[in-house]
């Protein structure tokens, strides 16, 4: 459906849900095993604009966070009748199956479809064109989207370029079919990659192309190896490009934003984008000071905060735009939604 097509049907996926999820553990700049790296408290504040994140205790997976996360959005949405579970993650519980099954089965959904997408620190934006396409097409009147990650799993905690950034948690959505005029619609998606691109941010080993049954690999590259100034710039270009282009294709003046929430994966590159796309400062919102990069569930996890300090009213116009390692990135308009957060699990 064209956005002219769209407009016209009045047709549109609401954001009808949110909720979240933070594992208690809480890791500052200066303590430990931040504190044995080569590096300061203030080099992280200074370059990254993280003062703490959250890690899980060993034992808890991304599953555990996504249905706490899932829970929470649902209760937040009246507990509606599901149709799919789409779960975004770098992190899956499992090389195979899927996380999303189990996380649809806990959370008492029966049999209803389940699946993860992979699209690293873009994959809110993925999980939520998808949910937005099968609700748009008919496919489904009702979808939960959750954003989940352990990215402590997969970090040397003994690498100071990517130790002092990834974290912890997951935060989740119910969309809903609805109408384009109600607060919460999502009015436009834009997605790309660019698969030439792969060295930015990569597990080298335990994956098809290197299978590690043996468990011989380097340590280090069994875990995120991240090209960090290059991901930099390629961040800032492409979140800029396509928070332009959607802003174009909606007609949406950028004065007329009323939220702007980029994936923190640090304040200078939100800082750099906003920036550039001409966003104004009192429409600009991020919470990476307390939670770190969280990869794909950073986005929601803003979102989370703001409903809960009803901070930005209803029906304004959003933007929200990722970029992450593959390279994928993406951006979604929507108005922002008229939802009250669950308390549950958000500390
Ligand atoms: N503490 C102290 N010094 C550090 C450091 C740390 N934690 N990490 C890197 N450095 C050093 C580097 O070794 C380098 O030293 P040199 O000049 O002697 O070679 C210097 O600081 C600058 O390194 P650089 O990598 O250019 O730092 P940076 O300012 O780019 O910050 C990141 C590093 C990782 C924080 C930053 O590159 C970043 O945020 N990258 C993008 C992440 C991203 O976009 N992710 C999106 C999807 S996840």
């Amino acid at each position: 459906m064209t956005s002219e097509e769209r407009m016209a049907s009045h047709l549109a996926s609401v954001v009808s849900g949110v909720g979240s999820f933070l594992p208690p553990r809480i890791i500052g700049n200066q303590d430990p095993p931040l504190s044995e790296l080569d590096t300061t408290a203030e080099w992280i504040r200074s370059r990254t604009g993280i003062e703490r994140r959250r890690w899980v205790d060993p034992g808890t997976s991304t599953g555990d966070l996504a249905l706490r996360a899932g829970r929470g959005a649902l209760r937040s949405a009246g507990d509606p009748v599901v149709d799919l579970v789409v779960l975004t993650t770098t992190t899956p519980d499992h090389h195979s199956p899927a996380t999303a099954p189990w996380v649809a089965a806990q959370l008492g959904l029966g049999t209803v479809p389940a699946f993860d997408i992979a699209a690293a620190c873009s994959g809110f934006t993925y999980g939520l064109a998808v949910a937005d396409a099968w609700i748009i097409s008919g496919a489904a009147q009702c979808v939960l989207v959750i954003a989940a990650e352990t990215l402590s799993t997969i970090t040397d905690p003994s690498d100071r370029g990517t130790a002092v950034v990834f974290a912890d948690g997951a935060a989740a959505v119910v969309v809903r079919a609805g109408r384009s005029d109600e607060p919460g619609a999502i009015q436009g998606v834009l997605l790309g990659s660019d698969g030439t691109r792969q060295d930015l941010a990569v597990v080298n080993a335990g994956g098809s192309r290197r299978p590690d049954r043996e468990g011989l690999a380097d340590p280090a590259d069994r875990c995120l190896r991240m090209l960090g100034p290059d991901m930099f710039a390629h961040a800032v270009r492409r979140m800029t490009e396509v928070s332009r282009q959607l802003l174009e294709r909606l007609d949406w003046p950028v004065e007329s934003l009323g939220a702007f929430i980029g994936h923190q994966a640090n304040q200078r590159i939100l800082d750099k984008v906003a920036d550039l796309v001409g966003v104004p400062a009192a429409s600009r919102f991020a919470n990476i000071r307390e939670v770190g990069n969280t990869s794909s569930a950073s986005i929601p996890l803003v979102m989370r905060d703001l409903l809960d300090g009803e901070a930005v009213p209803c029906a304004t116009r959003t933007l929200l735009t990722a970029f992450g390692g593959g390279a994928v990135w993406g951006a979604v308009a929507l108005t922002w939604p008229d939802v009250k957060p669950s308390v549950e699990g958000h500390s």
